[in-house]
């Protein structure tokens, strides 16, 4: 149920993890999104992307051109969800990266917001003075997208890079707050749970700052997405997970 107070903000976490609870990634979002109701009034809804029924898009471009915004396909999940992101003071994407980019289920739902861009008639913004490559229609300013991806490589440059360049595309460079955390299931699976309380404190942080400043500076996303093991621990670790997966000790 949305609240009609409006010092209440409304913030939509979409878990795009087909891990469902599982999911590792939803264990910095929570830490995120806690931070940010320790700083603001908040009314979040968790929604599991996989357990909506979402069709995927058909191509017709009837919402560019004679729906103004509508899409055709009306029997399935995407309306209810759409209206909840142009309610949302706050839209946090959450989800595993896959082959260097976002799962399929997260493509699918993306593809189908396409009537939120607006229509491609030639134009082409600069990115880097955080344009839309081709606008937003109906652009809430004041409407914050997080995206928190983890990954099990070891960096975070080149391997989010194609995964950013999406957004940048689609959002404009600076529009988006991208969270980035290597290494994630080893270090939700193998840790002690006090080392995974202070690595998970960080982005409670970090909910706090934003929700204060609207924006996480360099220096703190930096550190956000450093890895928690050095490279030589994180090799033993991934052979302690895989001995203890191949054996059935362990179930992710
Ligand atoms: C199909 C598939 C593709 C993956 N691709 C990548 C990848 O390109 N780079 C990477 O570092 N990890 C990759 N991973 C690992 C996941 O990103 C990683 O385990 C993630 O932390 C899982 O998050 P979740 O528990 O929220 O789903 C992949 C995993 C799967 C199942």
């Amino acid at each position: 149920m949305i609240s009609e107070n409006s010092n209440v903000k409304r913030a939509v976490v979409l878990n795009g993890s087909p891990r469902r609870g599982n999911s590792v990634t939803m264990n910095v979002t929570r830490a995120f999104v806690d931070g940010l109701a320790s700083a603001v009034p908040l009314e979040t809804e968790y929604i599991d992307v996989i357990d909506l029924k979402i069709t995927p898009c058909r191509g017709c471009l009837s919402c560019w051109s004679r729906t103004e915004g509508r899409c055709v396909i009306d029997n399935d999940d995407m309306n209810g969800i759409k209206s909840k992101i142009e309610q949302a003071d706050y839209v946090i994407e959450s989800f595993p990266l896959y082959f260097f980019g976002m799962p399929g289920i997260m493509k699918v739902f993306t593809d189908r917001l396409l009537s939120m861009m607006s229509t491609y008639e030639g134009q082409r913004h600069n990115i880097e003075d955080g344009q839309s490559l081709h606008g937003i229609r109906n652009k809430k300013p004041d409407r914050k997208l997080v995206v928190v991806s983890s990954c099990a490589q070891t960096i975070t440059d080149t391997v989010f890079d194609s995964l950013l360049m999406q957004y940048d595309c689609i959002c404009g460079k600076g529009n988006y707050t991208a969270i980035l955390c290597p290494q994630l299931m080893t270090m939700v699976n193998s840790s002690e749970k006090l080392r995974l309380d202070r690595y998970l404190k960080k982005f409670q942080k970090a909910g706090a700052k934003f929700a204060a400043d609207g924006k996480l500076d360099e220096e703190t996303l930096k550190n956000l997405s450093m890895p928690p093991f050095s490279d030589s621990t994180y090799k033993t670790l991934l052979g302690i997970f895989w001995d203890k997966m191949k054996k059935g000790e362990l179930h992710v």
